[in-house]
């Protein structure tokens, strides 16, 4: 553990499956006007838009609404979010709903108030918040993104063709989340097992990089195979607590900046997923899986220990008589049948993606230096076209 750091994360968690029990409790800490923002109507057809808004009412608090956030959240949306947040003068941004409700309630909460154009401030220029910022908490219904106890909020400009996520700092983390696994029940198998590979990205991306000794690999080898484990009872019984528990309380700690520490980090197929998304719409967890075979195997021998080491570790791969590029193979192998076996979709092709787009998706996707090898422009292109 070489890297110096510091360490705070200030979001609550609220657990379980009488979690919501507790909401109460929290939204008695603010003031009496709450803006209770969600998605496109999920929450209505699951009942969790009745349980919450009763949980509002005893709290005795005045309810304005904002709900039509779509997946991928768009900067017309954060506009007319603003205007909302200010006519309700909301004390309290709760967010219902997955990773898209939830950034969006961030987003909304630094830029309500903001005298720039915050698409430009925060997402252009990386600025932090100058601001009055609105405290936001969360009802999770959607597990994947980690979203429910970080900083990160990804807008998506459609025109410029950009999704950009801005990483907040502490102050616009969640002040609360809950989190009850049944909540999650309902999802359609396509965004579970995206959201399980959203995780999955989440941990690779911090763990390939560096080369010390570094706790946060050993924690994230953990969360990988309790990660792999449940994914293969949920898939099979998505109405498994047990298994749908783990991977709602993996998905919090694969992305809540405590496996990043002492790490570089990579991130570049989250770059190259969200070009994808910037041209395509699709959902987020499936642009990481159709690029990241392809993206692995371009880079892995830069950093062939950490790749055999996984081999190793994560898919029980055997070291012996086998050269490091083998086991590192034989590793990614395993890794690409498990994500075939899941039904997760691993070609660019299936997410409407063409050939003559894949030059306009390589200018939309940034360039990341924290892991093992830097790509130009060519290799981008060519992690797509393999991809593709
Ligand atoms: O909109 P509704 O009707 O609610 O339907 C949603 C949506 O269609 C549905 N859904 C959610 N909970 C449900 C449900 N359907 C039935 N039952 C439930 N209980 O699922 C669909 C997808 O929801 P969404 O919130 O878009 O998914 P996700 O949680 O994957 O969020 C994706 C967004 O998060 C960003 C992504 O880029 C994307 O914009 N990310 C945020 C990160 C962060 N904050 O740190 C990091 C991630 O890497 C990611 O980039
Ligand atoms: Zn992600």
């Amino acid at each position: 553990m070489l890297g110096t750091f510091t360490y705070c994360n200030p979001t609550k968690i609220i657990f379980g499956n009488d979690a919501l029990d507790h909401l109460g409790g929290e939204l008695a800490k603010y003031g009496k006007n709450v803006l209770l923002v969600y998605g496109g109507g999920s929450i209505k057809k699951n009942g969790i838009y009745e349980k919450v808004l009763s949980v509002l009412k005893a709290a005795g608090k005045e309810v304005y609404e904002d709900g039509g956030v779509m997946p991928n959240p768009t900067v017309e949306k954060l506009y007319e979010g603003c205007e909302r947040a200010k006519a309700a003068n909301a004390d309290l941004i709760l967010a219902v709903g997955g990773g898209s409700v939830c950034d969006y309630a961030k987003a909304v909460s630094v830029s309500a108030y903001c005298k720039d154009d915050p698409w430009q401030k925060y997402y252009i220029r990386f600025e932090e918040p100058d601001c009055k910022i609105i405290p936001v908490g969360c009802v999770l219904t959607m597990v994947g993104t980690g979203s429910e106890m970080n900083g990160g909020s990804v807008i998506t400009n459609y025109a410029e063709k950009l999704k950009i996520g801005h990483v907040f700092g502490e102050q616009v983390f969640p002040k609360f989340s809950v989190l009850n696994p049944e909540f999650t029940f309902t999802l359609p198998k396509y965004q579970m097992i995206a959201g399980i590979y959203d995780i999955m990205s989440h941990i690779l991306e911090q763990y390939f990089s560096g080369s010390d000794d570094n706790t946060s690999d050993y924690l994230s080898e953990g969360l990988l195979r309790s990660l792999i484990h449940s994914a293969d009872i949920a898939v099979k019984n998505p109405l498994d607590y047990e298994a749908r528990s783990n991977i709602m309380w993996t998905a919090t700690w694969a992305l809540n900046t405590l496996i990043a520490k002492g790490k570089t980090t990579d991130w570049e197929v989250h770059m190259l997923g969200q070009a994808v998304g910037a041209h395509t719409n699709a959902t987020h967890g499936m642009t990481l899986s159709a690029v990241s075979m392809a993206y692995y195997r371009y880079i892995f021998n830069y950093g062939i220990s950490k790749f055999s080491r996984y081999a190793i570790n994560v898919w029980g791969v055997t070291a012996e008589g086998k050269t490091e590029k083998e086991i590192a193979e034989e590793g990614l192998l395993r890794m690409e049948t498990w994500m075939k076996d899941l039904g997760l979709t691993m070609r660019l092709k299936d997410l409407g993606v063409t050939a003559k787009m894949l030059p306009d998706i390589a200018k939309s996707t940034l360039v990341m230096d924290g892991g093992y090898r830097v790509l130009d422009r060519a290799d981008i292109l060519a992690v797509l076209k393999a991809s593709l």
